[in-house]
């Protein structure tokens, strides 16, 4: 799997194996970027959660039959994060398995989502609960795209961002937050372009050694989920009661939750959380929904991470040191009483 940096799109093809057909997945909103593309096929998604599901990706296998789509063929997968994670889990299910790239279009898929091959659908309000680890041939990284995000949804890429830096980064997060606090995604400098293309690519090359190394998820990669247990658990408890959501800003709520659990278990002082509450409302990132965490619970302990009485959570001690403890649902139980998600 490689990642190709490119200021343009004008470089896809030089990266899709050759004699191959086409067959493109791609989010409905970022469609006027490729009308160029004639010899391509494409299969038009809606991206939203509620449509990351086995009902989509049964459809996108009918068509792709129905266009004739052989083992040979490559499949692009276009779009954020929900699509993606939908091309992805297609590909590598269609006739057992055909080659894919993926084109992210938003931040947080070219900092997040498009690198580490999980991929997958929800399946009854479960976040991510089917899906494979497979990785695309390549996933192209390119700016380009953002201009026309929400400014909602480019603030949920940032999120990510920040996540990774806070794991991984002291300095590269103190740089980011100064970057963001006063970037203008629409009308910037050249300079701040750069500054931005720089952080992408700083943040998806760490997302890509550290899955390199730990492709299963069983040793170090699952420090990326940090603010991801009670994100998934809030997440699907949106989806449950038909709300919308972003996955982006569901992990800041999460990573405010993990500094929270990480200072009631004296594993950090309440310095920590009032630091990164404080650092991510300077961006304008809002670091609760006022859920009260006991109402995700159970949830909780549904997730695929969970098992039986404990739960293996990602836990702040300061910034670059993140840990995973296993906390009993007793005590998880006791401690987000006190806690507003
Ligand atoms: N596989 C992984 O490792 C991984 C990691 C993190 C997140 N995810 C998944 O990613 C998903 C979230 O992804 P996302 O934040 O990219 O959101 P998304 O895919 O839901 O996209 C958000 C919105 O932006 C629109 N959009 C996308 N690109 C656009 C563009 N360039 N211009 C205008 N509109 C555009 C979409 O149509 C959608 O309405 C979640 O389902 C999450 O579970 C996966």
């Amino acid at each position: 799997m490689k990642l190709a940096f490119h200021n343009t799109i004008d470089h896809i093809e030089k990266h899709i194996p050759k004699n191959s057909g086409i067959f493109a997945i791609i989010d409905s909103n970022v469609t006027d970027y490729f009308c160029d593309k004639k010899e391509w096929h494409f299969i038009e998604i809606q991206a939203t959660e509620q449509k990351k599901t086995l009902h989509t990706a049964e459809a996108i296998w009918s068509e792709l039959l129905e266009m004739k789509a052989d083992k040979d063929c490559f499949i692009l997968g276009i779009g954020g994060g929900v699509t993606t994670d939908i091309a992805g889990f297609v590909a590598s299910t269609y006739k057992r398995g055909v080659r894919f790239g993926l084109i992210p279009t938003t931040l947080l898929g070219c900092s997040d989502a498009a690198i580490g091959g999980k991929n997958g659908i929800n399946l009854e309000y479960i976040k991510n609960a089917v899906g494979t680890i497979n990785q695309p041939v390549f996933t192209y990284i390119s700016t380009v795209f953002f201009g026309s995000l929400t400014l909602k949804v480019f603030k949920e890429g940032i999120v990510e961002i920040l996540k990774t830096f806070l794991i991984y980064n002291q300095s590269y997060y103190k740089s980011a937050i100064e970057f963001f606090s006063t970037y203008n995604y629409i009308n910037h400098s050249k300079r701040q372009e750069q500054t931005l293309r720089n952080i992408v690519r700083t943040c998806a090359q760490i997302k890509f050694k550290v899955t390199a190394k730990d492709e299963k998820d069983i040793g170090q990669r699952r420090l990326l989920n940090l603010g991801h247990t009670f994100a998934h658990a809030l997440e699907s408890h949106f989806i449950r009661n038909k709300k919308k959501l972003l996955h982006g800003q569901a992990v800041a709520y999460g990573i405010n939750a993990a500094a929270q659990v990480s200072c009631k278990l004296r594993l950090c002082n309440s310095n920590l959380p009032r630091r990164i509450v404080s650092d991510f409302e300077k961006i304008g990132i809002p670091c609760s929904c006022g859920v009260a965490a006991r109402e995700v619970l159970d949830t909780m302990f549904s997730d695929k991470k969970a098992f039986k009485e404990h739960i293996n959570l990602v836990l702040i001690k300061d910034i670059e040191q993140v840990c995973i403890k296993t906390v009993s649902a007793h005590q998880l139980k006791k401690i987000c009483s006190a806690i507003t998600l």
